[in-house]
């Protein structure tokens, strides 16, 4: 059994892509490992949310990932600034954090390009403030995309810093966690091969979409001037479209649907219409438990209560250790 914590980023509704990417292994991961999920709402003050904004985002992604079926009695869910001792860490890190290292990050840097009026020192040291998410339950395994392996390395620097500064063997250093499962690769409603939020309006499929706006999005999918020729290549949108269907259809309807592509008898927009139903069907459960979660403010209080007691009783633990390590004593 290892320690397994991931960071949940603060904006934006979840679509089919999360679903049937990270988050469907979370699920079944809180199961098999010690599970630490928190929502880095510290993490979000980089770009100076609105305060109603800030609030709204993180009881909106609390609601979605227990939607979604992480259960707060198995693993550890929890809000990141409900554990101020994150902070203390990150402090103490940040005392051997170098500068030339923070902006030598890719991250770093592409957001000095992005947002040149607000390089704050919050963006400078996120890597720093991540490594303390990970390292303060001495997590061991981060399941992480490609674009935070450089941060996760920058963890492990940090980690095996403080090690052999103080010279002890104290924090274990965190490595990306490998699904054993083939990540399920959901392509976009655009044409593009990915599903993703910041991809164009209508490229993606969220649980929260009410039908119509499914009917909406999946009816104006890109698809190709087809059909052509019996035998013919299938063109990239409409195997998107295949791929998105073997998700959430029967078997034999995806069959239907081939043969007829085979063929070249398919009419894209009936092929369009069984997605659009079996789409909505996949999502209604997911679409109802968020509508519920949402209405049931004393279940939130609840469960963030809950996770904030299991996070903090190792974060206290590890803060109390590490002060002492450093030299801190009471008098
Ligand atoms: N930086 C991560 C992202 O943008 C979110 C995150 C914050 C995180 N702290 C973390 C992920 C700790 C893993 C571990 O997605």
């Amino acid at each position: 059994m290892e320690t397994v914590l991931s960071g949940i980023r603060s904006t934006g509704h979840l679509h089919l892509g999360n679903y049937f990417g990270a988050i469907r292994n979370f699920v079944k991961m809180q199961h098999e490992h010690r599970c630490y999920f928190f929502i880095a709402d510290y993490h979000s003050l980089t770009t100076h949310p609105a305060p109603g904004d800030l609030h709204r985002n993180v009881r909106q992604v609390l609601v979605e990932y227990l939607a979604a079926g992480i259960d707060p009695e198995v693993a550890t869910l929890y809000i990141q600034s409900d554990v101020p001792e994150v902070a203390e860490l990150y402090l103490l890190l940040n005392m051997n954090a170098y500068k030339g290292e923070l902006e030598r990050c890719t991250s770093f840097k592409e957001k000095v390009r992005k947002q040149p009026d607000n390089v704050n020192a919050g963006l400078l040291t996120y890597p720093v403030l991540m490594a303390a998410d990970i390292i303060i339950h001495r997590a061991t395994k981060v399941p992480v995309g490609k674009d935070q392996e450089q941060h996760l390395e920058m963890a492990r620097t940090f980690a095996n810093r403080f090690n052999r500064l103080y010279k002890v063997d104290y924090f274990p250093a965190p490595y990306a966690f490998n699904f054993d499962n083939e990540l399920v690769k959901v392509p976009g409603l655009d044409g593009s091969t990915k599903m993703g939020k910041s991809e164009a309006e209508g490229n993606a499929i969220f649980l929260a979409d009410e039908p119509g706006a499914i009917r909406k999005k999946v009816m104006r999918a890109t698809t190709d001037s087809g059909p052509g020729i019996p035998g013919e290549e299938m063109s990239q949108p409409v195997e998107n479209l295949f791929n998105l269907m073997r998700l959430v259809s029967t078997a034999d309807t995806v069959e239907h649907f081939l043969e007829s592509f085979q063929q070249a008898t398919i009419r894209y927009g009936d092929m369009k219409k069984q997605l659009a139903e079996d789409m909505i069907r996949f999502t209604a459960p997911l679409r109802e438990r968020i509508l519920e979660l949402e209405a049931d403010t004393d279940y939130l209080k609840k469960v963030a209560g809950m996770g904030a007691e299991k996070a903090r009783e190792s974060a206290r633990k590890t803060i109390r250790e590490v002060r002492e390590i450093i030299g801190f004593k009471p008098f």
